[in-house]
């Protein structure tokens, strides 16, 4: 949706730093509201410092959640963001206790967890996954299906509230093998979330089967702002117009019909 453009690279207010886990660029550019399609930048390798900044901003995030009257919160640990990027080798290449074997690799999302358990109660705290996912540069990997195992172990040994992997296949992306939601399900013993491509049928089967507690919707809801009541009833449903996806006023999130409209 973003094709054709030529992509400028970045423009960051003076002052402002890029941080990753290693001075590694994303292939491929990113888009912006305020400039559109911009090329991705090598970010600064975080200091020490700067991990333990961020997880206390995680935490301080958590609480202002909970202040403003949300339930809960979803780490993001998918699709190519932070704590994604220290998960996955090609993005992780340190050579600190950050950065290596998976013990290393996990360790900033599993203390950005612990810091928003103790500050929040884990009973308020969720976490989304991608394994296999491709998104924002994050190939595929031999060790990944072991590295996800030993996630899933820590995260139960958390007992936080929920697991949400994200499956993007029906978007284009590798399928997350049916064994690796098994596997979830047999380590993790909190709640777990499937996304990605749910019609009511498959969500009605994969409940039944037991794959998971609770299933993710993302673009028929934001075509269908009576999904619910859709589903209940069979009706036809607006499909997503991906034309209106990610633009920065309310056409797409506020303008498709519900069904007495
Ligand atoms: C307009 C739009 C914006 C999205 N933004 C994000 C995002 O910021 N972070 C993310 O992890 N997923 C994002 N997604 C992906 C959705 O969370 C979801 O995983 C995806 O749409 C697959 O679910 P679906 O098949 O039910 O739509 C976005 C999807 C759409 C359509």
């Amino acid at each position: 949706m973003h094709g054709g453009r030529i992509a400028h690279p970045l423009n960051l207010p003076a002052g402002a730093r890029v941080l990753g886990p290693s001075a590694v660029a994303a292939v491929g550019d990113i888009y912006t509201d305020a400039e559109g399609m911009k090329q991705q930048v090598v970010p600064q390798e975080m200091s020490e410092g700067d991990i333990k900044v961020a997880i206390e901003e995680f935490a301080q995030a958590a609480r202002n959640s909970i202040e403003a009257g949300f339930d809960g919160i979803e780490l993001h640990s998918a699709n190519g963001y932070l704590l994604e990027q220290f998960l996955r080798p090609n993005s992780n290449q340190r050579t600190d206790r950050y950065g290596g074997a998976i013990e290393n690799r996990a360790r900033f999302v599993l203390e950005v967890t612990d810091a928003a358990i103790e500050a929040i109660g884990k009973e308020r705290v969720g976490i989304r996954l991608s394994p296999y996912g491709v998104f924002n540069d994050m190939p595929l990997y031999p060790e990944m299906d072991a590295d996800y195992h030993y996630l899933a172990r820590q995260l139960d040994e958390r007992g936080l509230l929920y697991i949400h992997l994200v499956d993007h296949s029906s978007m284009g992306a590798p399928e997350v093998p049916s064994s690796t939601k098994a596997m979830f399900r047999k380590e993790f013993k909190g709640t777990l979330i499937l996304s990605g491509g749910y019609d009511v049928a498959r969500a009605e089967s994969d409940l039944a089967e037991g794959k998971c507690d609770l299933i993710a919707v993302g673009r028929l809801f934001l075509s269908n702002p009576d999904l619910v009541t859709r589903w209940k009833s069979g009706a036809a449903l607006n499909a997503p117009d991906m034309n209106t996806f990610y633009l920065t006023g309310p056409n797409g999130y506020t303008d498709y019909p519900a069904l007495s409209q």
